[in-house]
């Protein structure tokens, strides 16, 4: 029997040319109607993230022509936002030399002034995307070291723009005109961190020994998880726990070469010391291998852990895990 095309599956009941044929035509609507379907699906994933992802409108300046009236007669009009939410915040430093106040971030105002108030000729945060609102903010913050590195920051790429963490006017806090004071304002957003720090064992982030922003720049870094420091190292956490940094004229190698996180988790655990692995034994033994015949790790050949001794915590010996200086098997 012969194959209908070249290539294509022997078809055992195709006993007649016309069967062939059918089979064939069959063959060739399935592919035409996969492929249809294919391109519907292309298509529609093609449009659901232009939906999600939509062109940013450009900024068109509706104060672009106006002149600066100064901040007195703004607060003539809005004299209650003068006082209560601007006056006594950091901002009111733009009074001096020679900035305008309210302006700076409002835009000129003579045409809003003129119009009694005309909401169209003057600049709405709450009107501007998030990657608007924040390149006015840029304009006097991007030297800063801290924010210099917000354009490219994991945040901004997601919509996350200043205004979702801080508020010019209505901070929720003495500190940094924050919405909300850390970690409650991470936890808005970042669910499974929150969950992390609930565990038994933790960094102490819910009393204010220390801070997400500690280990993180929320406005973004060149590092990995917009770390300060680099995590894979351990420059993240020998800047606290500094007596683990070395060096030691006996270093344990993963220390130096893994970082610190190779052992630990970074935000909790339920395992004390906030260890990966809930044995240490076990944790221990995932790289040192013992050799059950003579009870000998490798490397180097030796023989002081029997039966009896391999079940209790190798910390309980080998206590300077970390690195000593005076002992090349880590001992007090
Ligand atoms: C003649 C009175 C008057 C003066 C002077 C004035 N405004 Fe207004 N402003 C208004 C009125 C009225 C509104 C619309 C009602 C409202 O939202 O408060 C308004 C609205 C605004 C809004 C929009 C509020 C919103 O989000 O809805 C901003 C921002 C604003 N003014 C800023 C300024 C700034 C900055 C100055 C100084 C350059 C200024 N205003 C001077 C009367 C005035
Ligand atoms: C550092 C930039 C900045 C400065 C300076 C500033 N504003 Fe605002 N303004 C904002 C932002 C951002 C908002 C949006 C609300 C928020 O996040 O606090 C806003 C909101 C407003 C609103 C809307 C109502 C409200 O309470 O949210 C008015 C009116 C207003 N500003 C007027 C003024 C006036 C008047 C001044 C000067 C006394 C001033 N602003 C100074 C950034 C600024
Ligand atoms: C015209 C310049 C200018 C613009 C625009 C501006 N700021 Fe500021 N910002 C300042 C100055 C000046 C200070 C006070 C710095 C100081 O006290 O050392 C400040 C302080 C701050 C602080 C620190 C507060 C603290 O407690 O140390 C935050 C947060 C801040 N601004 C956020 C913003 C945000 C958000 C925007 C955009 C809505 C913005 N700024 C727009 C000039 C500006
Ligand atoms: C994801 C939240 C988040 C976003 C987004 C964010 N900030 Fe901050 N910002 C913080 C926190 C938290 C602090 C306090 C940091 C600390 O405790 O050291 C802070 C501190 C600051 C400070 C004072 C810090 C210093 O050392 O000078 C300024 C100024 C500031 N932010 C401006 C901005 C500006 C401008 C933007 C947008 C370009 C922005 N922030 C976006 C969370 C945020
Ligand atoms: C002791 C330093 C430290 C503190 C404090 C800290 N983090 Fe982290 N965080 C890290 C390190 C290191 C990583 C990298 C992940 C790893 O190596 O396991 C990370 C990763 C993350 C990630 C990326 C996803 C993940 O879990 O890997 C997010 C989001 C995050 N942290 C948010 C937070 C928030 C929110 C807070 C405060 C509530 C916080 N972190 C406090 C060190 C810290
Ligand atoms: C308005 C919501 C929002 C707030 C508030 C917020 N974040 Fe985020 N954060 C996000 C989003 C969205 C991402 C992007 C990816 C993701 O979901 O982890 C992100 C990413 C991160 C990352 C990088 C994660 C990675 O895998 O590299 C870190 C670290 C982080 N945030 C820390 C913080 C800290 C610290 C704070 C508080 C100062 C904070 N965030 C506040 C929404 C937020
Ligand atoms: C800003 C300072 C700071 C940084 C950065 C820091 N830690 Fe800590 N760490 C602390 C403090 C303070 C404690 C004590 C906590 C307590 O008593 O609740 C602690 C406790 C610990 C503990 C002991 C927990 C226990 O059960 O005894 C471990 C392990 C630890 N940190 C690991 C790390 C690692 C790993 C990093 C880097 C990812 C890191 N730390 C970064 C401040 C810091
Ligand atoms: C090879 C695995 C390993 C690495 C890598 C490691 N640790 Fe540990 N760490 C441990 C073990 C195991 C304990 C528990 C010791 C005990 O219970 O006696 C511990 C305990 C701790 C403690 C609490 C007890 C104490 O001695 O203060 C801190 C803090 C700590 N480590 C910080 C760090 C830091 C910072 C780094 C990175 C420089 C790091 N660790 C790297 C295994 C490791
Ligand atoms: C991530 C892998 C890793 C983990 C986990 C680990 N080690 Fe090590 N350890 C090493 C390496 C690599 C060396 C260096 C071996 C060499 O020099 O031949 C070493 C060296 C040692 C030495 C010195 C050996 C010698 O011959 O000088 C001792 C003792 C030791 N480790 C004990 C432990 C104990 C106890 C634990 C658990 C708390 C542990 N190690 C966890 C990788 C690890
Ligand atoms: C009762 C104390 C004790 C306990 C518990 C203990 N060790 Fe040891 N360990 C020693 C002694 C003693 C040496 C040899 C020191 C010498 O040669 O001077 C040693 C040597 C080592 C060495 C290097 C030499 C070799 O045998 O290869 C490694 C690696 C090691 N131990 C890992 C571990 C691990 C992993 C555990 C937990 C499973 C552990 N030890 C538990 C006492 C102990």
């Amino acid at each position: 029997m012969d194959d209908c095309t070249q290539g294509s599956r022997p078809n055992a009941h195709a006993t007649t040319d016309f069967t062939c044929y059918a089979n064939n035509q069959h063959r060739r609507g399935a592919a035409r109607a996969w492929v249809l379907l294919c391109c519907c699906l292309l298509l529609g994933w093609v449009q659901a993230w232009a939906s999600k992802h939509p062109d940013p409108e450009p900024f068109v300046d509706p104060t672009a022509g106006s002149t600066y009236v100064g901040a007195e007669t703004c607060k003539s009009c809005h004299a209650e936002l003068y006082d209560k939410s601007f006056a006594a915040t950091p901002h009111a430093a733009l009074l001096k030399e020679g900035k305008h106040g309210c302006e700076d971030c409002h835009g000129a105002g003579s045409a809003h002034v003129e119009g009694g108030g005309d909401v169209t000729k003057i600049i709405i945060f709450s009107k501007l995307s998030a990657a608007q609102a924040s390149q006015r903010c840029m304009r006097c913050h991007q030297s800063n070291e801290e924010n210099s590195d917000f354009a490219e920051s994991m945040h901004l790429s997601q919509g996350v723009g200043c205004l979702s963490c801080h508020s010019p006017h209505h901070a929720g806090g003495p500190e940094f005109l924050l919405i909300k004071r850390q970690p409650l304002l991470c936890y808005g957003c970042h669910a499974q961190q929150k969950a992390e720090f609930a565990r038994p064992y933790r960094h102490r982030v819910d009393v204010g020994l220390i801070k997400c922003s500690d280990c993180h720049n929320p406005h973004g870094s060149f590092r990995d998880h917009q770390l300060r420091e680099s995590a894979g190292g351990m420059e993240v956490c020998t800047k606290c726990h500094s007596e683990k940094m070395g060096p030691f004229v006996f270093e344990h190698m993963p220390v130096k070469q893994d970082g610190c996180t190779s052992c630990h988790t970074p935000h909790g655990s339920t395992n004390p010391r906030l260890l990966r692995v809930s044995n240490i034994n076990i944790m221990c033994l995932q790289c040192h291998t013992l050799d059950l015949t003579d009870n000998h790790f490798t490397p180097p050949e030796r023989n002081f852990h029997n039966q009896n001794t391999q079940f209790q915590a190798c910390t309980m010996c080998h206590t300077q895990i970390h690195g000593s200086n005076f002992n090349e098997f880590f001992f007090k």
